[in-house]
């Protein structure tokens, strides 16, 4: 794993599209895991960006993005499907049949679950992973005591996640209590994972993932696996760690950070 440190939550968002749209470059029917929630929204507000004043090239992308609510129809305000269109898919030339979410609509949701990874599968596996982290610890909606091997299926939401995302809903007692996710033994087969965090409010639980012990308390601690794992903070996501000033070494000095300094 490796941590860098960026001074505030606007350079961190901008580092990691910077590194999205590198591999993008690099490998143009990359296979990209995306996530929402509202740290991301910063990052595809970049990659928006660099489609419009650096012709970045969405159109051989192909993408899956790690979880969908149960219950809520794709053009639901709160369903991750519309915040993808929102704020990335309509402002850039990727191609929807290319664009993959798990079907939190369908009948049968276990079998949705199977489709989804053998779905994953047929593309070869996810290139790179995007991955924000809750509060409760997790990566996609792997709630504490999530099988660090569990693949794609249903989990239920922890109180804490529950009030993490309530006020897009309105209330707790509007949102969905289930969520179809890919698991974590899903998540840390991509070949590289990107995880950003920022503000104060996960300054513990990044301390957490990333110094403290692999547990499946703590869901995103299991990218300490990961051999190709880049974490990115801001200042205040990063205030508790303890390695702040070897982080802050590795992305001053080491070569593969040169060209984003
Ligand atoms: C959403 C997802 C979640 C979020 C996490 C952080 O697709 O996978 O793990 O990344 O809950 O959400 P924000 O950024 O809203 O704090």
């Amino acid at each position: 794993m490796e941590v860098i440190i960026q001074p505030n939550k606007e350079a961190a968002a901008s580092l990691v599209a910077r590194i999205v749209a590198r591999e993008l470059r690099a490998h143009p029917s990359l296979v990209l895991g995306l996530a929402t929630g509202a740290t991301m929204e910063q990052v595809y507000r970049h990659l928006v960006r660099l489609h419009a004043e650096e012709k970045l090239d969405f159109s051989l992308c192909r993408t899956f993005n790690l979880d969908e609510y149960v219950g809520l129809f794709p053009n639901d305000p709160n369903s991750y499907r519309h915040y993808m269109d929102r704020h990335l898919f309509r402002h850039v030339n990727i191609d929807g049949r290319n664009t993959h979410l798990p079907n939190g609509l369908a009948a049968d949701l276990d079998a949705e679950c199977l489709r989804y990874e053998a779905a994953i599968q047929r593309a070869g596996g996810i290139d790179l992973q995007l991955l924000g982290i809750g509060k409760a610890g997790h990566i996609g909606f792997n709630e504490p005591l999530s099988a660090l091997r569990s693949r794609t299926r249903v989990k239920a939401l922890t109180p804490t996640t529950i009030k993490q995302n309530a006020p897009g809903f309105g209330g707790e007692d509007k949102m969905p209590r289930r969520a179809i996710t890919m698991g974590v033994g899903t998540i840390i087969e991509a070949r590289r994972c990107l995880l950003l965090a920022t503000g104060d409010s996960k300054a513990d639980v990044i301390a957490q993932a990333v110094e403290g012990p692999i547990t499946s308390m703590v869901t995103a601690s299991a990218l300490q696996l990961h051999p190709r794992c880049t974490v990115v903070v801001d200042e205040e996501a990063g205030s508790k760690l303890r390695e702040k000033e070897y982080y802050r070494w590795i992305f001053e000095n080491e070569p593969e950070w040169e060209s984003y300094r």
